[in-house]
């Protein structure tokens, strides 16, 4: 019989949209090559020139966390897909994981620990602080976890988490480091081998400027040890990590049909990682620093606040800006929108109307647009009726 519901009228016209400047926490704007990747012809996922790709994906991952794990590579999903694929891995029914919660990223990656049946004790911190290792090795000693999870690029509380000696307590406790460097990865130090993580994932569109879609993880023998020993499957077929090591060629394979890759995403997370590596890592982590720090200076200068009082523990890819008294945050963002095609972005969790979040990553982490965004901020304040002081 013939179909009753009829074709919508909206496929028949092209898709219509702006061309936006993304001064938020996420998705930045992709350059060029990278969006220029993803259209690129497709090829099959287990066809040797897209493995050879996912090889040098491999790779790329492994020099933006710097990391010589065998187990490294990219999950098909979002960051929180890696956030699931940590907690689906490392953890078996009943299991304690000690999560520290600073922002949003800890409340969910508590919440899916009590999702796949485990315990999740939390040390809680008020957004826009950060963890001392004393704090955390009560917390070890306290919980007897067998995971301990940190958020290294807050980006709901514009926190950047020291990481050096957290790694040592872990092992210290014979537990497992999970950390999250979606919001930071790319935009602050951070040394997978050296800081002893033992699971580290990140997303694909912040730092990296590539679609949102994958997000690189790597898992260190000890992990690698956990996944491979359970005494039960790991509770998510996608998401399982001897599975992906294998379509990953990183086991002695052959590479066997486990899903089928997101061919154009990985191209495109390809070029994303091959323009870091061509940025450099120490040039881009310097270049970072350096516009948060324009962006400081000037919402300082408009005498307004950042939420992150201590400058050593900035996320130079996520700030925080207090909202002032009598000021509607959402017109303000609304006008560098509608006159700048600008994006500032509000406040997560508790945070929400209390604060302003602007991004600065990769490819938007340049003077000039950092000039662009204080400039549709600053005209967007005083047209809200804000008055900065003289
Ligand atoms: C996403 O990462 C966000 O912080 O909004």
């Amino acid at each position: 019989s013939a179909p009753t519901i009829s074709a919508p009228e909206c496929l028949f016209h092209p898709m219509d949209f702006p061309q936006k400047i993304l001064m938020g926490p996420g998705p930045s704007n992709a350059p060029p090559r990278v969006l220029g990747a993803s259209a690129l012809p497709l090829l099959g996922h287990l066809h040797p020139e897209f493995t050879q790709i996912m090889d040098e994906v491999k790779q790329g991952i492994q020099y933006a966390f710097q990391t010589q794990n065998e187990w490294t590579f990219a999950i098909s999903g979002t960051g929180h897909a890696a956030m699931e694929a940590a907690v689906a891995n490392l953890l078996e029914t009943g299991e304690v994981a000690l999560v520290c919660e600073n922002g949003i990223w800890g409340q969910r990656f508590a919440d899916m620990v009590e999702r796949n049946g485990c315990v999740a004790q939390k040390l809680t911190l008020p957004m826009g602080q950060v963890f001392s290792l004393q704090q955390i090795e009560e917390g070890l000693k306290t919980h007897k976890p067998v995971m301990m999870f940190i958020t290294h690029g807050e980006s709901s509380g514009g926190t950047a988490q020291p990481l050096e000696g957290i790694g040592a307590l872990c092992r210290k406790y014979n537990c497992l480091l999970v950390v999250d460097s979606v919001a930071a990865m790319g935009g602050v130090p951070l040394f997978m081998d050296k800081q002893e993580i033992d699971c580290l994932y990140s997303g694909s569109q912040k730092v990296l400027g590539a679609p949102p879609g994958t997000a690189p993880i790597s898992f260190s023998q000890r992990a690698r040890k956990k996944v491979e020993t359970r005494s039960s499957k790991v509770r998510s077929y996608y998401f399982d990590a001897n599975e992906l090591a294998n379509y990953w060629g990183c086991d002695a394979g052959p590479r066997r049909y486990h899903h089928t890759g997101p061919i154009s995403s990985i191209y495109a997370l390809r070029e994303g990682l091959a323009r870091l590596a061509e940025v450099g890592l120490a040039e881009s982590w310097a270049n970072h620093k350096e516009c948060s720090e324009q962006l400081h200076q000037g919402v300082e200068q408009l005498g307004l606040s950042l939420l992150v009082k201590d400058k050593a523990v900035r996320n130079p890819c996520v700030t925080p800006i207090m909202v002032p008294q009598g000021v509607a945050w959402k017109d303000v963002a609304d006008y560098a929108m509608k006159n700048y095609r600008v994006e500032i972005s509000g406040g997560l969790g508790e945070l929400a109307g209390k604060v302003w979040r602007i991004g600065v990553m990769g490819y938007n982490c340049t003077p000039d647009k950092i000039r662009l965004v204080l400039r549709a901020f600053s005209e967007g304040l005083v047209n809200c009726g804000y008055k900065p002081p003289k």
